[in-house]
Order: structure tokens, then sequence, then C-alpha cells
């Protein structure tokens, strides 16, 4: 490896992220050509291939995938020496990496506006993915920090909750049970329902509810996402169960149902693999988001939840 430089390494890191060598061209403005003569270099240096080509797809070969994990380690190195070295300089710079499920966008976003004019040195990617996606990214190291629901059983991390998240069933402003009051669950059952996907974890709190008291709803559609879902219902497609900071500015065209066993009581917390050491930036995130988080009031106009129960959930968020 002693002929192999740290331009051929991050030629090859984006061409193993992407599967491509087109698309490790395009995010890095190189042309075709030069990644792959720069691959083929660093082949040579290793000494073994480090992509095989079946049909049009580029896989990793056993070496490519050491190297990609070599790779990452390396540059993940960089960049905390790079945050110690701003940091000394007084500056607070560097790359902040962020995955949160669904419903954390309606919150994490907003909070992200006062940080970044606080921090304008640090760069922030943040992807919104199901509760799945979130696992699935954890295992493979992508982020610094998540926000999530329900914390990962099978995987070692560390978790601080930050705000609840419950969960209430959603129906259309008109919608003839708006106006009832402690709704029995199983009068859910005869309303056409509009589920999330499999992977969701709104979707697992509702099964794992409905499996507790024996019940079944009727699902009519099956969404992946909370918008879609919200569309469907405003629509007059059917009643689901969402999570109540899914509403913020469009509260007139739905009602909230006051169905017992409601709202589920659900917690965001911020999460991250025990063994990782976070970064200066993801530590004055991680601080900041917590003091944000207590000071965060969703705005409310639930005509239909009594307001006891109005109040209980405003104080909770
Ligand atoms: P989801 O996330 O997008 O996976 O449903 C919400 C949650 O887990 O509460």
């Amino acid at each position: 490896m002693n002929q192999a430089t740290l331009h051929q390494l991050k030629v090859f890191e984006a061409a193993a992220r992407h599967g491509s060598f087109t698309r490790a061209a395009e995010e890095l403005f190189l042309t075709q050509p030069t990644v792959s003569m720069q691959i083929k270099q660093l082949t040579k240096s290793v000494g073994l291939p480090l992509f095989e080509q079946v049909g049009k797809r580029l896989y990793l070969t056993e070496a490519g995938r050491e190297l990609f994990a070599t790779c990452r380690q390396l540059f993940d190195t960089i960049a905390q020496f790079e945050m110690k070295v701003a940091d000394l300089k007084g500056l607070k710079q560097g790359q902040l990496r962020l995955a949160v499920i669904t419903t954390a966008k309606y919150f994490v976003p907003r909070l992200l506006g006062p940080f970044c004019q606080l921090y304008p040195g640090i760069e922030i990617s943040l992807q919104v993915t199901n509760h799945e996606g979130i696992l699935e990214r954890m295992v493979n190291n992508l982020d610094d920090l998540y926000v999530m629901s329900q914390i990962p059983e099978h995987l070692d991390v560390n978790y601080q909750a930050l705000l609840d998240n419950p969960l209430v069933v959603f129906a259309p402003v008109n919608h003839p049970l708006a106006k009832e009051k402690n709704i029995p669950l199983e009068r859910l059952c005869s309303e056409p329902f509009i589920m999330r996907e499999p992977g969701s974890g709104t979707r697992r709190a509702i099964q794992g509810l409905l499996d507790e008291k024996g019940l079944k709803v009727k699902v009519k559609l099956e969404l992946g996402s909370n918008e879609a879902i919200k569309q469907a219902i405003a629509g007059g497609l059917g009643i689901s169960v969402l999570s109540r900071h899914t509403l913020l500015t469009d509260t007139a065209e739905f009602s909230i149902l006051d169905v017992q066993n409601f709202p589920i009581k659900r917690t965001w917390y911020m999460v991250h693999p025990a063994g990782k050491q976070l970064s200066i930036v993801a530590r004055t995130y991680y601080e900041y988001l917590l003091e944000a988080a207590k000071q965060f009031v969703q705005p409310t106009n639930f005509s239909t939840y009594t307001t006891a129960e109005s109040n209980q959930l405003n104080a909770e968020v």
C-alpha cells in the first residue's frame, strides 16, 4: 500500500459507496476515465481485485470490502482530527451526519436553523427514514447521531430521551366519530384503515396495541409516508394512527379521535452506538438538541380532544 495515495482512497470510497464509477466521478467532479485509472492503480498497489462486475452491476470483492471499511475508519479519523484542530482554533466546524425517523422530521429540521446560525462552520447531512432504515444505517455506522422512537433491542447503544411522541387516531375533519368521546377501540375495526409500510415503528406500535387487545383493523391502503397518509385521510379514504407531531399547521383538515387506549405513548430518543466516540461537532449538537427539545412547543388546535387531554398532551410535548 506504500504506493497508494489518499486521493486514490477517496475515489475508491466514493465508487464503493455508490457502486458506480460514473456516480463517483460526478460526486468528485472527475471524469470517468480518471476514476477508472485511479482505481486501477490502487488495485495494483493492493495486489488483488477490488471490484467485480456481474451483468451491469458492480460489486466489491472481499479485498474491496476490507478496503472500504478501512477507508471509512481512515476518513472518520481524519475528520475527527480536522474538528479537533478547528476546536483548538476556537471554531466549531466539520460535518454532522444525522439520521432521524420519519416523524422526527417534523421537529429536527426546525431546530437545525438556530443551530446552523450558531455554528455556521458546521455542515449537516440529514437522512430521514423509517425505523428499520435507521437500524440498518446504525449497523453500518453511517451517521453520528440518530433520533428514533424505539431503542434497538439487539444493538449496544447509548440513548437519551428527548421528547414525548404520542401516537393518535387521525380522521377527516367531518368524520362521524369526530364529536364522540371515549370511543371504544373496537370501533376502529369497522373503519377503513390506512397503514404505514412494514418496517415502520408507527406500524409496529399500532400492531402491538391491536394484538394485545385481540383486534384487527381493515387495512384499505398501505402507504410509506406520513404525509401521503395525511393526504389520503384528507381525501376521505380512511383513518389512521400517526404521531401527533405530524400535525403542524394543517390542523383544520383533520380531527383527532378520542379513542380509548390512545394516545399510544412513545418517546423520541437521541441514540448512538455505544462504542462510537462522538466527534466534537456531534457532541455540540447533542447538547444543543437536548436543550432545544426542552423549549420545543408544538402548536395545537384540536377541537375533538377533550380539554383535559389536550392540556395533558401539551404538557407532555
Ligand atoms: P416510523 O417511525 O417512520 O418507523 O414509523 C416512527 C416511530 O418509530 O415512532
